[in-house]
C-alpha cells in the first residue's frame, strides 16, 4: 500500500522520536541515575540539619508558595529603575573571543541530543546530591563572598556552569556581573530557570557564554572570583583549565571548587573508579571517576590553597571530594 508523503514523513518522525527516546534518552539517564545511586541509603541529612529543607531549593517543580513568589518577583522584575533595583550590575565584564587553535583543540563538535539529555538529567537527577552537599557549600560560599568588596561591583564567572545548582548561595549578594560558561549550549534553560528561583533576577547581572574551561572568554585579570563545582571531572585537560582560571583571576581573586576525585582513603573503591572511568566517560559526558584534582590544583601556583578532602556518604564513586577556595 502507497503512503503519501505527508503519513510517510510523520510515521518516519514518530518513530525516530520512539526510538531516540528508547534508545539514547534513557539509557543515558539511566547511567546518571546508576553512578548517583551506588551503594545510596536513604539521606538522613534532613533530619540532621533541618535547616536544609528550608533553605535548599533546587527541585525540578515549584510548589505553590514558590510560584507564588516567583510570579511576584517576576512582576516585580518589571521595574528596573533605581529605586526598584538599586544594586543593578552596571559595569559588565567584556566577553572575549579566545585564541581559534585552542578552540580547536579543546571546544570540540557536540551532539545535540546527548547534550539535552544530560542537562535535563543533571537539572533533575542531583538534587538529593546537591542537598547533602548543601551545609558544606554554603559555608564555602558565604566565605567566598565574605572575600569580596561590597562596594565593588564584582565579576563573579561559574567554569562549567551547567543548570546553575549553585544559584541558590548567590542570594544574599546584590549586583553581581555573573557570567557562566559552558560549552553545552542545552544547559542555558536549566541555569536561567535556577537563577529565577533564586531570585538573582532582576538584582544579578547573569550572562551566559558558550565557552570551555581551557580557553576562558574572558581578559587577563579581569575577574574577582571563578567558581566551578564538578567539572574538572569532566574537561578534557585540568591542568590548563586550572591555568586559564588563575589567568583570569584578579591578583588576589578567589576561586571556590568543589570537585568529586579518586579516593584517598579506600583503595579499594580507588579500584573501582579506575575500572569504570571508561564506561562513566562514555555516559555522563566526559566525567571521570579516577581524577587527582587535588593534586592538579596543588601544582596551580595559587598564592595560597585552602582545600579539604572530604568525604560525602550516600553516593559512592562520587563521594571523595576536595573542596576549598584559592586565592590568585
Ligand atoms: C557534571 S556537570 C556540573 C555542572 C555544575 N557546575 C554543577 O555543579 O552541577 C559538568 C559541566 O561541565 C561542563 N563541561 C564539560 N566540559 C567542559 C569544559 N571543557 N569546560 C567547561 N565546562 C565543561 C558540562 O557541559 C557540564 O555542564
Amino acid at each position: 500500500m502507497m503512503m503519501s508523503p505527508k503519513i510517510r514523513v510523520f510515521t518516519f518522525l514518530t518513530l525516530w522520536s520512539v526510538a531516540t527516546t528508547a534508545f539514547v534518552v534513557v539509557p543515558f539517564q539511566r547511567g546518571i541515575r546508576d553512578t548517583l545511586t551506588q551503594s545510596r541509603q536513604d539521606s538522613d541529612v534532613s533530619q540532621s540539619t533541618p535547616s536544609v529543607d528550608e533553605e535548599y531549593d533546587n527541585r525540578p517543580g515549584l510548589n505553590r508558595r514558590q510560584m507564588f513568589s516567583d510570579v511576584l518577583l517576576r512582576t516585580a522584575s518589571i521595574c528596573s529603575c533605581v529605586v526598584c533595583s538599586p544594586h543593578s550590575a552596571y559595569g559588565l565584564a567584556q566577553i572575549t573571543a579566545p585564541p581559534a587553535k585552542d578552540l580547536k583543540q579543546y571546544d570540540l563538535p557536540r551532539n545535540q541530543l546527548v547534550d539535552a539529555a544530560f542537562a535535563q538529567g543533571m537539572s533533575t537527577g542531583m538534587v538529593d546530591y546537591e542537598r547533602e552537599a548543601f551545609p558544606i557549600k554554603k559555608g564555602l560560599f558565604k566565605k567566598l563572598f565574605a572575600s569580596l568588596d561590597s562596594r565593588e561591583e564584582n565579576v563573579v564567572v561559574e567554569v562549567g556552569m551547567g543548570s546553575f545548582p549553585n544559584a541558590l548561595y548567590y542570594k544574599p549578594m546584590n549586583g553581581l556581573d555573573i557570567i557562566g560558561v559552558d560549552p553545552n549550549d542545552r544547559m542555558e534553560g536549566y541555569a536561567k530557570d535556577s537563577a529565577a528561583r533564586a531570585g538573582l533576577v532582576p538584582k544579578d547581572n547573569l550572562r551566559i557564554v558558550h565557552g570551555v574551561s581551557e580557553a576562558l572568554p574572558l581578559a587577563d585579570a579581569s575577574c574577582d572570583a571563578v567558581v566551578c563545582t564538578l567539572t574538572l571531572c569532566s574537561v578534557v585537560d585540568p591542568a590548563k583549565s586550572v591555568a586559564e582560571i588563575r589567568r583570569v583571576l584578579k591578583p588576589g581573586g578567589k576561586f571556590l571548587f568543589w570537585e568529586h576525585v579518586l579516593s584517598q582513603t579506600d583503595p579499594a573503591l580507588a579500584q573501582q573508579q579506575v575500572q569504570l572511568t571508561p564506561q562513566q566517560v562514555k555516559r555522563a559526558d566526559g566525567c571521570h571517576l579516577d581524577r587527582r584534582t587535588g593534586d592538579v590544583l596543588r601544582a596551580g601556583g595559587f598564592k595560597n590553597l585552602d582545600m579539604e578532602y572530604i568525604e560525602l556518604k550516600n553516593f559512592g564513586f562520587l563521594n571523595p571530594t576536595v573542596c576549598g577556595i584559592a586565592t590568585a
